[in-house]
């Protein structure tokens, strides 16, 4: 059993398949990721999995999940800020909870990085999707120079202040947070077990600082950068680790299955 399943936390094990896969493909993977769980005697109940797919793959992932009654759910990897109305391009938190989206990231780095999100703009973006009826998974994390610094665990504990700001202790204990450093993202450099460890426990004491110690005790903390099969054990070690946002492995339905399955090694 995971460390976080002591604590009562069932483990989250979501992999964010990025801009990657048309929903062809991703009827494919879905499928393929079925099997393969079933071949690893998957149990839910030891580990939740989502998959985390573009918006085009939505309704199609959807009706496989839900016609099938396929032991994962799904989700959304963005959302907009508004309700409705003259935005081009946007999909609202409404769109995605009439599609039965059980999660949406929101402020994950590469939203940060390339579209200039900042804390207030992902804190907005989370209490849309709370306001839906949704589970927000909201990603912070520091940059290389940052870590270099070592002054990472404030940074990230300042980004915790902004993206939380205006939930209450029901909601923070609702939501997913996603400790990603940005250096260990895509590059194969994986954070330590200790480094995932260190991050996510001052987060869960911040929470409890700040919205109480049952909010601590319930909202589940992932780790992502790297992820594999062949270090997910060990990440996953962390008592405040639970759970994994993947990237890369996410795509390949073996590896994402092995990595869901963490708890049997
Ligand atoms: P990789 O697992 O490819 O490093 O990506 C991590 C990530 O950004 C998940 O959201």
């Amino acid at each position: 059993m995971a460390r976080t399943q002591l604590m009562g936390r069932t483990p989250l094990m979501a992999g964010n398949w990025k801009m990657n896969l048309n929903h062809v493909e991703a009827a494919g993977l879905v499928q393929k990721l079925a099997w393969t769980l079933s071949d690893y005697r998957y149990d839910n109940a030891k580990a939740q999995a989502a998959v985390i797919v573009p918006f085009t793959d939505i309704r199609t992932v959807q009706n496989l999940i839900e016609g099938d009654k396929l032991p994962f759910t799904f989700g959304a990897q963005d959302v907009s800020v508004h309700d409705s109305g003259a935005y081009t391009g946007e999909v609202s938190a409404a769109m995605l909870a009439k599609l039965n989206c059980a999660y949406v990231v929101v402020g994950h780095s590469e939203r940060r990085e390339y579209h200039g999100e900042t804390d207030q703009v992902v804190n907005a973006k989370a209490l849309k999707v709370i306001a839906a009826g949704m589970t927000p998974i909201i990603c912070v994390g520091e940059r290389l120079e940052i870590r270099k610094e070592g002054t990472h665990v404030p940074y990230v504990l300042g980004q915790v202040d902004g993206v939380l700001a205006g939930l209450t202790p029901a909601q923070v204990g609702a939501a997913v947070i996603a400790y990603e450093p940005v250096w260990a993202i895509g590059t194969g450099e994986v954070a330590t077990p200790e480094d995932a460890q260190e991050v996510c426990g001052a987060i869960r004491e911040r929470v409890s600082a700040s919205f109480g110690a049952d909010a601590a005790s319930k909202v589940r903390i992932q780790y992502g950068g790297s992820v594999k099969a062949g270090n997910v054990v060990d990440i996953m070690a962390g008592p405040d680790v639970d759970g994994a946002l993947v990237g890369g492995a996410s795509l390949d339905p073996e590896e994402f299955a092995r990595i869901i399955t963490f708890y049997a090694r």
